[in-house]
Order: C-alpha cells, then sequence, then structure tokens
C-alpha cells in the first residue's frame, strides 16, 4: 500500500542481499550507540534538545496547565516522537513534529491521515488490487496516500540532490573520484549516497537514484509505527500493572542521570523484561507473509485434522504459494509459555520455560522482529529507543487509564493499535492520565 516497489522491504534474492549490506552498516550496535544522542542527550551547541526529554516537558506542560493530572493521548505523543527520531537519526531531516511551533508540517500531517484510518477495510478497495482500471477512481483514502506519497517524494528528492551536491563539493576538492571508503559517517542517507555515487562497485551494490528515493518512506514509516506501537503498549500493560509501573521506575531512578548511554541502559534488567514482554504479548507487528521459493513440506509438531476429518502430519506446499506466518500465535501460545500466557508478566524472562527459550527470532526468543533474510534490519535502533523513552517518561510520571480497560482495543490489520471500542471513528488513541511522580520524602 504505502511501501516504494524498489526498497529493501520489497526486493529479493541478490538485489536485496545487495541493499541490506549496504545499509546494515547504520544498524550496528556502534552505529547506534552513537545515535543515542538524538534518543537520549541534550544537545548543548544547537540548543536542540533531545526529542523525548521535548515529549517529556511538552506533557510536564499540559500536567501543569491541568492542575496536576493531564488526559494525554499517548499514541499522539509517542508518533511524533519516533517519526522525528527516525527523520533525524536516518535522514538528518528535522521534521520537528514534535515541536513546530505551530507550523504546519506536511510530513506528519501526511502521516496522520494514513495511520488515523481504521479497519474493516473497504470493499472498494480490496476491489482495487483485482481491478486495476478502478485506479482512475480512487476512494477518499486512497487519495490520501497518494498525496502522502507524493509529498515524501518531493522531500526525498530535494533531500537526496542536497546530500549529493555536498559531497560532490568535498570531491571536487579531492581528486574527484568517489571510492566505496571514500565517505565518511554511517547514517543512512550517507550509506544510500554512496552506495549510489561510488565508482568501485559492483551491480548488485550499486543504488539507482529511484531506488535511494524508494528507501526513504519504507524507513520513515517502518522505522517509526511499530516502534509507536510498541511504546504505547507498554505504558498501557504498566497503567494496568501499577506494581511493575513503580518496580520499573525504581530501577529507573537508580541511574544517576537524564541522559543514560546505551550500556547504562542495557544494564538495566528489569527494563529489558518488560520490552521483551511488551513485545511478547502486544507484538505490534501480527504475522508476516511469505511466497515459497520451491516446492517443500512442513513438518508440524502436532497433527491437525484438515476438512475430511483426516489427521495430517505435514503440510505440502507447492512453489510460488503465499504462507501467512502468525507472529502473534505462537506469542500467545499456553503450550509455550505456560498458563499465564495471556497475563504481562515481565518476570517470566528470570526463568523461560524450555519450549519459550527455543523460540527463533533475532531477538530475545521473541519473533517480534521476524527471522530470516527479510528481518527487521532496524531491531537494534527500536530498542535503544523503546527503552529511552520508557526510561524518560516513566521517572517522570504516573500512569492510569483514562477509560474503563475493557473500552481499549487493538485495531489494524498488519499491524495492532490501541484504540476504543466506543470511538473507533476517532482511530488509534490511548487516553492515559498523566501526574507527576513524587518522590518519597526520606525520613
Ligand atoms: C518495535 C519496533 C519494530 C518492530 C516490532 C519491527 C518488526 C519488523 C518485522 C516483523 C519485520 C519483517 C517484516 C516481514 O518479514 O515481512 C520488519 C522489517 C523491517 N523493519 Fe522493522 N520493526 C520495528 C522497528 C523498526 C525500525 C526502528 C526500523 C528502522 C529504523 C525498521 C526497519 C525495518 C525494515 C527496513 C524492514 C525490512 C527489512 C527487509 O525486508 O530486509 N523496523 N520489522
Amino acid at each position: 500500500m504505502f511501501c516504494a516497489r524498489k526498497s529493501v522491504i520489497v526486493s529479493e534474492g541478490a538485489k536485496h542481499r545487495g541493499q541490506r549490506s549496504i545499509m546494515s552498516p547504520a544498524f550496528g550496535s556502534s552505529q547506534i550507540r552513537d545515535l543515542m544522542h538524538i534518543f537520549v542527550q541534550k544537545s548543548a551547541e544547537t540548543q536542540r534538545i533531545d526529542r523525548q526529554l521535548q515529549l517529556r516537558n511538552i506533557w510536564a506542560d499540559e500536567v501543569s496547565k491541568s492542575d496536576g493530572c493531564a488526559r494525554i493521548n499517548a499514541m499522539d505523543g509517542l508518533q511524533k516522537l519516533t517519526l522525528d527520531v527516525i527523520s533525524l537519526a536516518g535522514f538528518g531531516l528535522d521534521l520537528k513534529a514534535l515541536n513546530n511551533n505551530g507550523e504546519p508540517n506536511e510530513i506528519d500531517e501526511a502521516f496522520c491521515e494514513i495511520f488515523s484510518a481504521v479497519p474493516p477495510v473497504k470493499l472498494y478497495r480490496v476491489m482495487m488490487d483485482w481491478l486495476p482500471f478502478l485506479d482512475f477512481f480512487p476512494d477518499e483514502r486512497t487519495k490520501k496516500i497518494r498525496h502522502a506519497r507524493s509529498v515524501i517524494r518531493r522531500i526525498g528528492t530535494d533531500l537526496i540532490r542536497e546530500k549529493k551536491a555536498a559531497i560532490q563539493r568535498e570531491l571536487d576538492i579531492g581528486d574527484g573520484a568517489l571510492g566505496k571508503e571514500d565517505l565518511p559517517g554511517k547514517d543512512l542517507l550517507t550509506l544510500l549516497i554512496k552506495a549510489n555515487m561510488a565508482t568501485n562497485l559492483t551491480k548488485n551494490q550499486r543504488l539507482t537514484d529511484e531506488e535511494v528515493l524508494s528507501q526513504i518512506p519504507t524507513f520513515l514509516v517502518a522505522g517509526h509505527e511499530s516502534t509507536t506501537i510498541t511504546t504505547a503498549w507498554c505504558l498501557f500493560a504498566l497503567t494496568q500493572n501499577p506494581r511493575i509501573q513503580q518496580k520499573l521506575r525504581e530501577e529507573l531512578l537508580s541511574l544517576q542521570t537524564d541522559s543514560p548511554t546505551m550500556d547504562e541502559l542495557a544494564s538495566l534488567p528489569y527494563l529489558d523484561r518488560v520490552v521483551r514482554e511488551t513485545l511478547r504479548l502486544y507484538t505490534p507487528v501480527v504475522f508476516t507473509l511469505r511466497a515459497a521459493a520451491e516446492d517443500d513440506v512442513i513438518p508440524l509438531s502436532e497433527p491437525v485434522i484438515d476438512r475430511n476429518g483426516k489427521a495430517q502430519h505435514e503440510i505440502r506446499i507447492a512453489a510460488g504459494n503465499r504462507v501467512i506466518v502468525s507472529i502473534l500465535e505462537p506469542h500467545h501460545s499456553k503450550a509455550i509459555w505456560g498458563d499465564d500466557a495471556l497475563e504481562f508478566r515481565p518476570e517470566r524472562w528470570d526463568n523461560l520455560p524450555e519450549e519459550a527459550a527455543r523460540m527463533p527470532g533475532i531477538w530475545g526468543n521473541v519473533l517480534a522482529f521476524a527471522a530470516g533474510a527479510h528481518s527487521c534490519i532496524g531491531y537494534r535502533f527500536a530498542i535503544a529507543e523503546i527503552k529511552a523513552v520508557l526510561f524518560t517518561l516513566v521517572r517522570e510520571f504516573v500512569f492510569e487509564l483514562g477509560v474503563a480497560p475493557e473500552d481499549v482495543t487493538a485495531v489494524g490489520m498488519l499491524t495492532q493499535r490501541p484504540a476504543l471500542k466506543s470511538e473507533l471513528e476517532v482511530g488509534p488513541q490511548l487516553p492515559l492520565l498523566v501526574r507527576p511522580y513524587v518522590h518519597p520524602v526520606s525520613s
């Protein structure tokens, strides 16, 4: 729907491997460590303060304007925060979605329009996939998506042109030829432009202008949507479990800094368990799709009864068959996690059942980031960002749910965002009652 045709998320085979190897350095541990200043620290020279400190300050303002307890839609602030972070960290583009001084912001508005829609998907949109002539008669939502695409394309084209011109100016000072190692910096945009301009790359390592441009909407969407949803569900879970919220807060307050490094955040075991448990119970991407490259047979751990009443011990798949791989099912399975599989219990990570410990996945025995060639390239980025945001917010505020828990539901198809049953038409939201945390007076 919103994915760009030549981006890493849809490319396959050697081209996909080439794109992943170009971009991977932007998501390695050392690069994420360098990005912590965007996630956490204040930047003294530019007076730009770090994004979640901005969010903390915005929420603190709302709290003080509301006599010490504000009703805040957490989805809104988190969405803006994560959009700012990925655009700044990935592309050096300061969208100022969080703090725009009242100025309209085209990309933020475009995303708000897209992500505010709530399924069910209309029949007309399903038919558009099958009847291409309907493209000439777009419905309202298709028009919005097309508009958002064109905004991002225009901004992306300008960004690439400016970055190329800056690189060219540097080259003009040197010998004029660009080799693979000549450009400093491992940020995503620099790596992409390097792969576009360098003269000594193989065909699969080289990116065309269109391929570079395609990565921008892909990363803007993939880089902020799931992180927003995970953090929002985590805050929801903390409202439902005040003991866990307080235990987490006490651990976070044990660090004597507002601006922890990545290693300091990684040293907090309970924070790690809370994030793992959120990604397990409220996994934001609930399934993934694959097409079989060749005929295969999938063995089953337990037989299933087919429609003819016969027990099947394996599933035969033909080349080209599409397979929906559920992420949510194994995360909620009582056979894997035990009878309390549907409870939010970070302590379970101290002693995982054997079945759960065998769960494949690129991070922490959860499938939230999928596995294999197309698994999430940004998982280290996401975990560092989620931890940094929770660190800042949970130290500062006490969170309660602003509605009855039964009113909260999950909406979406591929991703599951929080919304209210009573106000589905409003789109995703999570109303929280936010109060400042008052430190107990020590006797
Ligand atoms: C909690 C946050 C996140 C979750 C749960 C998540 C989950 C996933 C999943 C399940 C996939 C595999 C999709 C598939 O196989 O069909 C994926 C792919 C991807 N993710 Fe993430 N993601 C998160 C954050 C991020 C961030 C922060 C970035 C970028 C900074 C990112 C960039 C990508 C990209 C580019 C792909 C496509 C990779 C490829 O096809 O080779 N994701 N993500």
